[in-house]
């Protein structure tokens, strides 16, 4: 056995470093600059991303991130008219002016019409007739007091000549001005003809003040989703391409792989424009390896997340800063993002001060209005579903909608049915985030990313010092 195999390297995680404060000469948190580039063309003002996590990010999650500054990723673990639909959810939920609304037949039962709805972030619905002519407009208000599921929209719609309609586009000035002075809150935009060109609503009016957000060049939330390596993905990527996804994730346990290679190569060779991200991987030579292949983003982590359990199953793995560091070694100019094991906020800051330039979350954002699944209640306490990509139960659903595994299911790397306290809206989250994070940079005197990454040095804390972060000799109730 060579020496080599006894030289055993340190590798440190999140609670085995601190950000060393530094003199500062920030005036005020709020002139701290938060936002980080993914490409030249998606600047996040807000360097978080969900993970795509089938408990963590479907349409609602991607949309409050995307309001909040982030990115959403669409998880992969469903069928592919399922991922596109959240895609599609994500792209219509704002937009100054809607190209294409959606448009109804007035025979639409109302049962037929809360199917509809169930499919968009909107909750209004132009009618219009055989001829593609606006005949009305149909809103909660015209039929949330309504009993009779059967009754058609005909008899419940409000009927154009009762509606304000602009026979032209309107700019954004002037649909305000409309809005105003009839107390209105959708205006169809038609033609001569009254064929439907188009529709400005008050709620997207309202959306676009929100300077946070980041949207596309036509104005709408941007969203990610995810693809494997195997099986369909060249179809899910070409459907999802289409369907408007901005950015491509390529989301496979170990991305150092030949074929995640391949994959990388394939993919930007068929969507040459779409962003492309892909990992997990944690050593400078996998960064190195998918930055050759071609990929714009490089998704680093393995064996840190919450619900995994990699590194008990495999004995594989390297703490999350040391990967950091190696992978950012590997990628050199492409950012990175740190995928898992942040618990709290300052784990957030410890990323990027390592050199990450965005932080991917799964257990931290789980648990709230937008992650998907119920809220239920165990011993008196509010739970929502929490579980791992690559546990049993997700190697079953994958079996079945995926057609992935061919006859070999690999064992088990993460919980199948953990839980996460209930924590209501996943705004607040966010918000607490950006928060927590200004309070970082300013501890560092870097009012951008860019100065928070050469700033920022780690002290490393020895078990008493890690006892000496957390609360202690009080008693406390949260
Ligand atoms: P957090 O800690 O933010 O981590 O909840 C989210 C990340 O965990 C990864 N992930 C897994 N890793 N087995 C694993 O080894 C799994 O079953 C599993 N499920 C999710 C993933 O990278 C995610 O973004």
């Amino acid at each position: 056995m060579s020496n080599k195999k006894y030289k055993i390297e340190e590798g440190l995680t999140f609670d085995d470093v601190l950000i060393i404060p530094q003199k500062s000469n920030i005036n005020s948190r709020e002139e701290i600059d938060l936002s980080s580039k993914l490409t030249k063309n998606i600047i996040l003002n807000l360097p978080i991303i969900s993970s795509p996590m089938d408990t963590v990010t479907e349409a609602d999650m991607a949309i409050a991130l995307a309001r909040n500054g982030g990115l959403g990723i669409i998880h992969r673990f469903c069928s592919i008219e399922y991922q596109i639909k959240q895609v599609e959810k994500v792209k219509r939920a704002e937009n100054y002016l809607i190209t294409d609304p959606i448009c109804i037949n007035p025979e639409t039962t109302l049962k037929e019409l809360k199917d509809i709805i169930q499919n968009y972030e909107f909750q209004t619905f132009l009618v219009v007739d055989e001829n593609k002519r606006l005949i009305g407009l149909i809103s909660r208000r015209d039929y949330f007091l309504e009993d009779n599921d059967g009754v058609k929209v005909r008899f419940l719609m409000t009927p154009f000549e009762k509606l304000i309609v602009s026979y032209k586009k309107l700019n954004f000035e002037k649909a305000k001005e409309v809005f105003k002075k009839y107390k209105i809150e959708k205006i169809p935009i038609i033609d001569k003809d009254r064929k439907v060109k188009g529709l400005i609503t008050l709620k997207d009016i309202k959306h676009s003040l929100n300077k946070k957000a980041v949207r596309d060049n036509k104005g709408r939330l941007i969203v990610g989703a995810a693809i494997g390596v195997r099986g369909d993905f060249i179809e899910r990527a070409y459907e999802l391409v289409k369907a408007g996804v901005d950015i491509l994730c390529i989301d496979i346990a170990h991305g150092h792989l030949s074929k995640s290679i391949l994959a990388i190569k394939k993919i930007k060779s068929k969507f040459p424009n779409i962003t492309l991200i892909a990992g997990n991987v944690a050593t400078e030579e996998g960064a190195r390896d998918l930055r050759k292949a071609g990929v714009d983003v490089i998704k680093v982590g393995i064996g840190p997340g919450s619900a995994c359990t990699t590194r008990i199953v495999t004995g594989v793995g390297i703490p999350q800063i040391t990967a950091i560091f190696l992978a950012k070694k590997g990628a050199e100019n492409i950012p990175i993002i740190a995928d898992g094991g942040c618990k709290n906020y300052g784990d957030i800051a410890k990323a990027l001060a390592a050199g990450a330039n965005f932080v991917m979350l799964g257990s931290m954002v789980a648990g709230t209005d937008e992650s998907p699944g119920e809220i239920f209640t165990i011993k008196n306490k509010k739970v929502k579903g929490f579980r791992g990509m690559s546990s049993s139960i997700s190697y079953q659903n994958k079996s079945k909608i995926l057609n992935e595994l061919n006859n070999y299911t690999p064992i088990a790397e993460g919980i199948s049915y953990g839980f996460i306290d209930y924590k209501g809206l996943v705004n607040e989250v966010l918000q607490n985030i950006e928060k927590a994070l200004r309070s970082s940079f300013s501890y560092v005197g870097a009012k951008n990313l860019n100065e928070f990454h050469k700033r920022a040095k780690f002290i490393k804390v020895s078990a008493l010092g890690f006892r000496e972060n957390l609360p202690h000799d009080i008693n406390y109730l949260d």
